[in-house]
């Protein structure tokens, strides 16, 4: 029997049914099959690809090619999950055209039900609008922002003045009313998160905003200790990939130094 994939509609009735959303974030086939079996709802590829597997400093350098070439991969690996694929650096802020004809590219060619677009500002309530009305489901993306990293100038929290928190709650309802079928809260003081949790009819997902968002998402390759560079606060650590990939190839090394890799039972006769 053929599984049944999880709709936008049905993510947005998490929030009505006080049901938490659970996302996580995958770039290859395993690790897609992995996250779907274990009942994840929705898998992002994020642009966070640019950093934790292709090595980049920022998510700046990931380009659609790159984008659309991972979520082929996790679209052959998630049967059940919702998959979402980022908007990377400058494929929607120039040009309304452009931003609609890359969105089209990752359903048709790469296989995501849906699109992350980051910001809140005019152009990016409209490209959410034309989406939306094209039949391309957009999940926002506000607070911190990392592709406008060196527009806020670091790795600041964001939303800390209720006047801060006001701003983002109005572009959140914009954003609402273009069609946005959820919106992700990145680096969020608890409470603002809060106050926008509950003044939006859509599920909010939160990456360090606090315990109040509609669901929570993390990067997998930081919940499973894999990608070391930089561990952010918000982030729970629930194995220790890095360690445990070392000391595998430490001993397949060792092994095969003393020479007792392969043995009689791994070749063929
Ligand atoms: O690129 C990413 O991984 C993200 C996060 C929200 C997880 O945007």
């Amino acid at each position: 029997m053929k599984t049944e994939k999880i709709t936008v509609s049905a993510i947005k009735k998490h929030k009505a049914e006080k049901k938490k959303i659970t996302a996580l974030t995958a770039y290859d086939y395993s690790t897609a099959k992995i996250l779907d079996e274990a009942g994840i709802d929705i898998i992002l590829v994020g642009d966070s690809l640019a950093m934790v597997a292709l090595g980049y400093e920022t998510t700046h350098f990931v380009t659609v090619e790159d984008m659309i070439y991972h979520t082929k991969a996790v679209s052959r690996g998630a049967k059940r999950s919702l998959i979402v694929a980022d908007m990377p650096f400058m494929s929607y802020q120039a040009d309304l055209k452009d931003a609609l004809i890359n969105a089209g590219r990752f359903i048709k060619e790469a296989g995501a039900t849906a699109v992350k677009i980051e910001g809140g500002c005019d152009h990016i309530v409209e490209v959410t609008k034309r989406c939306s009305e094209s039949g391309i489901p957009v999940l926002s993306h506000l607070g911190f922002t990392p592709q406008l990293l060196y527009s806020i100038g670091g790795y600041h929290v964001q939303g800390k003045t209720p006047e801060a928190t006001e701003k983002i709650l109005k572009q959140a309802i914009e954003l609402e009313k273009a069609g946005a079928f959820g919106v992700v809260l990145e680096m969020m003081p608890e409470e603002s998160a809060k106050t926008i949790t509950e003044n939006l009819n859509i599920p909010t997902i939160g990456i360090g905003a606090g315990r109040y968002c509609s669901g929570q998402i993390l990067v997998t390759d930081d919940i499973i200790g894999k990608y070391s560079d930089f561990t952010p606060k918000f982030v729970r650590k629930y194995a220790d990939i890095h360690t445990i990939v070392k000391n595998a190839a430490i001993n397949y090394k060792n092994d095969v130094i003393e020479g007792s890799f392969p043995s009689e039972s791994e070749i063929f006769v």
